[in-house]
């Protein structure tokens, strides 16, 4: 092979640089083909080639030649040390262009780092092994980059030597892939029979399949147009810190999302519509006249207008949606499943906010592309959703924006990154609904009653004795002259629940529900005694977020699953365990304990009376009359 043709070019700059990710596995050929191309543009040091030569030889699977696969997983060693490192950007040229090829695990889990790469990316090669054919995973990966705004696919049929370099085989798997692939909206699907292993129409045209008139691997790639930079789009800049030193400067620094800036330029803040103009740019290499997406800068602004970290700034003409509600699709990633109304971290430009989804509008079947009802995602899943952020938030559509389009939720409690998210549009009723303020307010009320409103949230197992010791905190309470209210699971869910099972997602639902409910309750003045198994930590920390200091008391009614299980006041853990009722807590569904609760009441050995009087003590101790 000839492969001086692709010493890295100085002149690789005529066409620009193309981004561009592999799918696949390493099964599928993967890391071989990444090695193929670092191989073939020379861009493999002389002492990286030693050892693979003599590593080949040790441990390679290719015989005398050389084992391209393990130079990339050579490099992957890097990877496996650190978990940060998801994915690997590798770089290099030919004389006509250069390259950046983000290179991901393949294996089915690893959704979330195929995602990174994609984000970032122009074009995506999908690597289909020749033997195999189209696989879910390779349905899987294309709707992802479909989703992820690639519109540039190159069916790359691998190991076609390994099917005697048939034209039948590779027609049926381009037919089958295009089949698929053609509600996607991409704007070019080139299918190239290749080899990695050998180097058939990678770089250079292969004489084993006559029947194939198309371009190489490398050829296409070189050519191919791809749509509209960032630079081109709207400007956008989320501010990642404000930077004062000194009362004599104030500048905001941050990474251009999209689009360009330079001096004199009126920008206006998204959220409060705050106009300024541009006074001076500073980049690294001092001040400038401009600057583009990619660039970070420090802007300085002519007025002194708020602005915090999280805010985007943007020419006030083409402004981005500053709304609490959208829909959006999202790849869910987390082994836990994704529940609707459970509170996340939404990380959208440089903001965090609480979010959740409020709905579910339909799974996807990655095979079919069929619109499927879900009541949960699980991991790897897709769904189109309905979501809702604490406060307002900046956003443009994905599809018009990858920077501003874009947001990952994070769990709160294992601050794992839970999804990936890409925003379809907002949803008019957010901007259609205002806060009403009324004449007489909580304090009013709460005043009027001589009290401080509250919520006293039991939780604990079933027949650990919270409705029990809650009744008659309730009637003391009462008889002090208090205007109470009891929210009870059993009662609860004969009215304002009865549509809410038992599921992990129903029981989220429940609580959201009734958090919502206590809310209002507390906001008219009232002690308000809550008493729910409400089995998880992110819903009990959900309910508590929505009131404020000190209006939340968590109560952990603390009796051991083998008590219950021997009161069984309703016969139900004997049910339960004879198979009759699934998801049963304790039993089959999980109960998350408090981690620090204001109180614990153990029950075993007392009495309720015993229990209610010591919760009432404990309250007079932290102040509530
Ligand atoms: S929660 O988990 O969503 O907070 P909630 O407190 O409203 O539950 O309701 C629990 C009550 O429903 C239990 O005390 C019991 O009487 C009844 N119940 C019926 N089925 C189940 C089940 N599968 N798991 C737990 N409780 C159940």
């Amino acid at each position: 092979m000839d492969t001086n043709a692709y010493a890295a070019g100085t002149e690789a700059a005529t066409r620009g640089l193309l981004r561009f990710l592999t799918c696949g596995s390493v099964d599928d050929g993967k890391s071989t083909l990444i090695g193929r191309l670092l191989y073939d543009s020379q861009l493999i040091m002389e002492d990286t080639l030693k050892s693979l030569e003599k590593d080949s030889r040790r441990h390679g699977t290719t015989g005398e030649e050389i084992d391209l696969a393990l130079l990339v997983d050579g490099l992957e060693a890097e990877r496996q040390q650190g978990i940060t490192i998801d994915v690997a950007y590798r770089f290099f040229a030919t004389p006509r262009r250069s390259f950046i090829v983000a290179d991901t695990p393949g294996h089915e889990q690893y959704t979330r780092n195929m995602a990174t790469g994609a984000s970032n990316s122009d074009l995506a090669i999908i690597l289909i092994d020749a033997r195999k054919g189209v696989l879910t995973q390779t349905k899987r990966h294309t709707y992802i980059c479909s989703l992820l705004g690639i519109r540039h696919i190159v069916v790359a049929v691998n190991k076609i030597d390994l099917v005697g370099f048939s034209q039948d085989a590779f027609d049926r798997i381009v037919g089958d892939y295009v089949t698929f692939a053609a509600p996607l909206g991409f704007h070019s699907i080139v299918p190239v029979p290749i080899s990695a292993r050998y180097g058939d129409n990678v770089t250079t045209r292969s004489g084993n399949m006559p029947w194939y008139r198309g371009t190489t691997l490398v050829g296409h790639l070189e050519t191919v147009e791809v749509e509209q930079e960032a630079a081109d789009k709207p400007f956008r800049f989320p501010v990642q810190w404000v930077n004062r030193p000194n009362l004599d400067f104030r500048g905001f620094s941050g990474t251009v999302a999209s689009g360009r800036i330079a001096r004199g330029d009126q920008v206006v803040v998204a959220a409060s519509g705050k106009a300024s103009r541009v006074a001076r740019i500073l980049a690294p290499g001092g001040e400038a006249d401009s600057a583009a997406a990619g660039e970070a800068v420090t802007l300085c602004l002519e007025d002194e207008i708020d602005i915090a970290r999280g805010d985007v700034l943007c020419p006030p003409s083409q402004r981005p949606a500053v709304v609490d509600q959208f829909a959006a699709h999202i790849l869910w990633m987390d082994e836990e499943p994704m529940l609707p109304g459970r509170q996340y971290l939404m990380r959208i430009g440089n903001l965090w906010t609480p979010a959740s989804v409020t709905s579910i509008r339909h799974g996807v079947n990655v095979n079919t592309l069929e619109h499927e009802p879900a009541r949960q995602v699980e991991l790897n899943g897709i769904a189109f959703c309905n979501l809702s952020t604490a406060r307002p938030v900046a956003v443009d559509a994905y599809e018009e924006n990858r920077a501003t389009g874009a947001f990952i939720l994070v769990d709160r409690f294992t601050n794992r990154t839970a999804a990936a998210g890409m925003v379809a549009f907002p949803l008019r009723r957010a901007t259609n609904i205002h806060h009403e303020s009324t004449l007489v307010d909580k304090a009013a009320r709460a005043a009027l009653n001589q009290q401080k409103p509250v919520v006293l949230w039991f939780t604990g197992l079933s027949g650990s004795g919270k409705s029990t010791v809650a009744k008659l905190v309730e009637r003391e309470l009462h008889r002090a002259g208090r205007l109470t209210y009891i929210l009870d699971g059993d009662n609860v869910r004969h009215g304002l629940n009865r549509d809410l099972g038992f599921t992990d997602a129903d029981r989220v639902e429940n609580i959201r529900r009734i958090g919502e409910v206590a809310r209002l309750f507390v906001d008219a003045g009232v002690i308000v005694l809550c008493s729910f198994i409400s089995p998880f930590r992110a819903e009990r920390q959900m309910v508590r977020d929505l009131m404020e200091p000190g209006e939340f008391v968590e109560v952990f009614v603390d009796t051991p699953l083998e008590e219950c299980m021997r009161r069984d006041p309703k016969g139900l853990y004997a049910r339960a365990r004879a198979g009759a009722i699934p998801n049963f807590t304790g039993l089959d569904s999980p109960y998350e304990p408090p981690e620090a609760p204001e109180i614990t009441l153990r029950t075993v050995g007392t009495t309720p009376e015993a229990l209610a009087q010591e919760l009432l003590r404990r309250l007079r101790e932290m102040g509530y009359p």
